[in-house]
């Protein structure tokens, strides 16, 4: 079959279908082409942390009825070091803003929703994907269904098919700059049938290493432990990732941590990671297609949401106006959000995690870090307004 839209979405992430629903409200037709199942996509355990920005797009685009419903509204966070906590008002300091605990695939759940019933157009398990031609002005995305190649024409492709896609990789050598850093850790996480042992989240800061008391609902808690980037899931039986949490999310003596059944497991690499330009001709790479940021900041999909409003109001303005201006500076706009949010997540990252190489020296530095943080009102305000998100430009 050969078909044709205006732009060609590569992807159903956050950052896909977000765009194709921007689109869609702005006149835009657009076909999304996805790998994985439908189900596959709606099951996939993620992030849960929304920024202010990215609860009020959801709202305001007509996706957020489940979200204002189920959403946890959250106005602050808790640093714990030295076995003691200490809160951040993060509404306070900032003027009132909060953040929603709302599962990643449930916002996936609601926009594949509201694309369906407006008539839009997903293609699930599309094999083979490639896209040619973005040189031209009619790019293409081939792809294969049921053993059939067929061929999508449009004025623009968009490349939401996350880091381990394949737009990014096809655009020609010497094109792209890379910037990256592996970190020598990662996180074990677990989804637990346990009620929240806070109403809010904690980082804490630990001589073991890094733990994350999040949550999902009123029932179920999210939690993460710092772990070997090579770290064998076989040797963390749950009782042992039970007593590990209880010892580094410890504050005072009484402080318990609530369990119960381990319903969910996995190893995630931390990573910080940018490319640029985040285009080249009638291409354009957003979310984690075109950066990476470590989960401490909690950034991934709000930034992932923040490249496709960019994208798409620089699409109505083609398509509305004849003006290119806002896709040829696409990228340095998004660009200057993602150094800041990768600031942000690497500065979180870098002060609460323990570093195979530290000295007395530098875990003393971190807890003066912690310490200064928490005191301050400048430094707690420069974290509360990173964390609940930057405002737009
Ligand atoms: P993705 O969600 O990766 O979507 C890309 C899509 O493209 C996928 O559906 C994939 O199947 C599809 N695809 C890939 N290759 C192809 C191909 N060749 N053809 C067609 N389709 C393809 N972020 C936050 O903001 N807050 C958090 O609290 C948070 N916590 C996290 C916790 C963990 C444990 C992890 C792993 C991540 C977390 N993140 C968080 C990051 C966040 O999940 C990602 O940044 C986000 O999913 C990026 O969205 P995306 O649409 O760019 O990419
Ligand atoms: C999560 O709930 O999964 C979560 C919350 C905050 C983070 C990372 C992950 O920084």
């Amino acid at each position: 079959m050969n078909h044709r839209t205006q732009v060609g979405i590569v992807g159903a992430g956050p950052a896909g279908l977000m765009l194709s629903h921007l689109l869609h409200l702005a006149g835009i037709e657009s076909v999304l082409l996805e790998a994985r199942s439908r189900q596959y996509v709606e099951e996939r355990v993620r992030a849960g942390l929304l920024e202010q920005g990215t609860v009020n797009l959801l709202i305001e685009t007509g996706v957020g009825e489940r979200l204002k419903r189920l959403g946890l509204t959250h106005h602050g966070i808790e640093l714990r070091f030295g076995g003691r906590g200490h809160r951040i008002d993060l509404s306070g300091l900032t003027g009132g803003s909060t953040v929603t605990i709302y599962a990643q695939h449930e916002v996936i759940k609601d926009l594949i929703a509201a694309r369906l019933a407006a008539g839009g157009q997903i293609i699930f398990e599309a094999g083979d994907v490639g896209v040619h031609d973005f040189d031209r002005p009619t790019p293409k995305i081939r792809y294969r269904i049921d053993g059939n190649m067929n061929e999508l024409s449009c004025d623009f492709i968009a490349g939401c098919d996350g880091f381990h896609g394949v737009c990014r990789p096809t655009i020609p050598a010497g094109v792209l700059t890379m910037y990256d850093r592996i970190y020598p850790f990662a996180w074990l996480g677990i989804l637990a049938e346990a009620r929240p042992s806070s109403a809010e989240l904690i980082y804490a800061y630990h001589d073991r290493g890094f733990a994350l008391h999040s949550m999902r609902s009123p029932e179920i808690t999210r939690l993460y432990i710092q772990c070997a980037p090579d770290e064998d899931l076989a040797q963390w039986p749950d009782e042992r990732i039970w007593e590990e949490l209880q010892l580094r999310l410890a504050a005072g003596k009484d402080w318990k941590l609530n369990r119960g059944a381990v319903i969910q497991k996995g190893i995630t690499e931390m990573r910080s990671f940018v490319v640029e330009p985040m285009q080249s001709g009638t291409l354009f790479l957003a979310g984690d297609a075109a950066h990476i940021v470590p989960p401490t900041g909690a950034k991934g999909l709000n930034l992932a949401v923040a490249d496709v409003r960019v994208l798409a109001r620089a699409l109505t303005d083609y398509y509305s106006n004849g003006n290119r201006e806002l896709l040829s500076s696409y990228s340095e706009t998004c660009l200057r959000r993602v150094w800041k949010v990768q600031r942000f997540s690497w500065w979180m990252t870098s002060m609460l995690h323990r570093f195979a190489d530290d000295n007395p020296f530098d875990q003393r530095r971190q807890l003066a870090e912690l310490d200064y943080v928490t005191t301050s009102r400048a430094a707690s305000q420069t974290l509360a307004e990173n964390y609940v998100g930057l405002p737009m430009e």
